[in-house]
């Protein structure tokens, strides 16, 4: 078996020894750049397998050409960057990194909880640009994170995770979900809320909603102004998720007290209007990036590609009625 596989990232050594099992022509986009579409639709042309990440943008056109394309790996949960319909229609299975996540991703969201609760950069920039100059009381003061509220929005894996996490801080957990949480109530007699009960009663509301029609905007400027004062905002899901120009206003105003954003809807664009807040942690969409965490999901993806190539249902299939389709089968008899 050797098919060609590219990937559009470099990915730790890992998961290339897994893909190096079934190809010895396995290409890299070694400089890391962002793949124009034009570059894309060529390597998708061009390869029997990819390994994508959230910035690759896999639509229509690019799943058109991608003719000998047996399987798409996503390093990444989210799959907002795919179009999942028409890779079904085509045949193409889609495989994810779900789970191995959502540990590295909880405590990226926790340290950004910290990090604006107790002004943690502000603080930083305040020692570096040699402003501590004496001490007083209300030095850089933040706000307690025991006995508080946190809202969940979203508890898939990464919500529950993050909840879960607040154990030790005595918080009272609310969460917002299409279906109940048996593990919060049980584990933390968290109370499933509506949106709005959850943003009017939350100190701390944390987003953890994958990206999808009915989520695109859900904190609007109509919702921002439903949450408590002096209450603060974290997301470590997907920008678009909040109407950020209305979350600048609110911060802005104090309306609420602070913003901890690990994502942006224009990335790697990052709306100005933040730089000048004080009340902003900015972080560049790093929430699963750790070492460990970066191992397991080149790993994860690289047995996606692995089983695809060998004709085989991949692990974490997205796309389950893929395999109903002809045009799977046709591309799975293609040698
Ligand atoms: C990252 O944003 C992911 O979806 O895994």
């Amino acid at each position: 078996m050797n098919y060609s596989v590219y990937l559009t990232k470099v990915v730790p050594e890992e998961g290339m020894e897994i893909l190096k099992q079934v190809s010895d022509n396995i290409e890299v986009n070694q400089d890391n750049h962002t793949l124009t579409k034009e570059e894309i639709i060529k390597v998708a042309e061009t390869h029997d397998a990819l390994m994508v990440h959230y910035v690759d943008v896999v639509d229509e056109e690019v799943l058109e050409r991608a003719k000998n394309v047996k399987v798409i790996a996503t390093y990444a949960v989210g799959t907002d960057n795919i179009d999942l319909e028409t890779a079904t229609r085509l045949g193409i299975p889609i495989g994810n990194t779900p789970g191995v996540l959502s540990d590295a991703t909880s405590e990226m969201a926790w340290a950004l909880l910290f990090g604006i609760a107790r002004r943690i950069v502000e603080a930083d920039n305040y020692v570096r640009d040699g402003r501590f100059k004496f001490w007083y009381p209300m030095l850089m003061a933040g706000v307690n994170i025991v006995g508080k509220t946190l809202g969940i929005v979203g508890a898939g894996k990464i919500g529950t995770a993050m909840a879960l996490k607040s154990r030790g801080f005595n918080m009272k957990i609310l969460y917002t979900d299409i279906r109940p949480s048996e593990v919060l109530e049980r584990e933390l007699s968290a109370r499933r809320v509506s949106l709005d009960e959850l943003l009017k009663s939350s100190d701390f509301v944390s987003l953890h909603v994958p990206l999808l029609p009915e989520t695109n905007n859900i904190i609007s400027e109509q919702k921002l102004a439903l949450m408590k004062p002096g209450s603060y905002l974290i997301n470590t899901a997907r920008g678009q998720v909040v109407d950020e120009q209305a979350l600048i206003t609110a911060l802005k105003e104090k309306r609420i007290a602070g913003a901890a954003l690990d994502v942006h809807p224009n990335e790697p664009g990052v709306n100005p209007g933040f730089f000048e807040l004080s009340n902003v942690v900015l972080s560049p969409h790093i929430a699963s990036g750790t070492i460990e965490t970066k191992r397991d999901m080149a790993i994860m993806a690289a047995e996606i590609i692995v089983a695809g190539l060998k004709g085989e249902v991949p692990p974490n299939l997205v796309n389950t009625d893929v395999l109903k389709t002809e045009n799977y089968r046709k591309r799975m008899e293609r040698k």
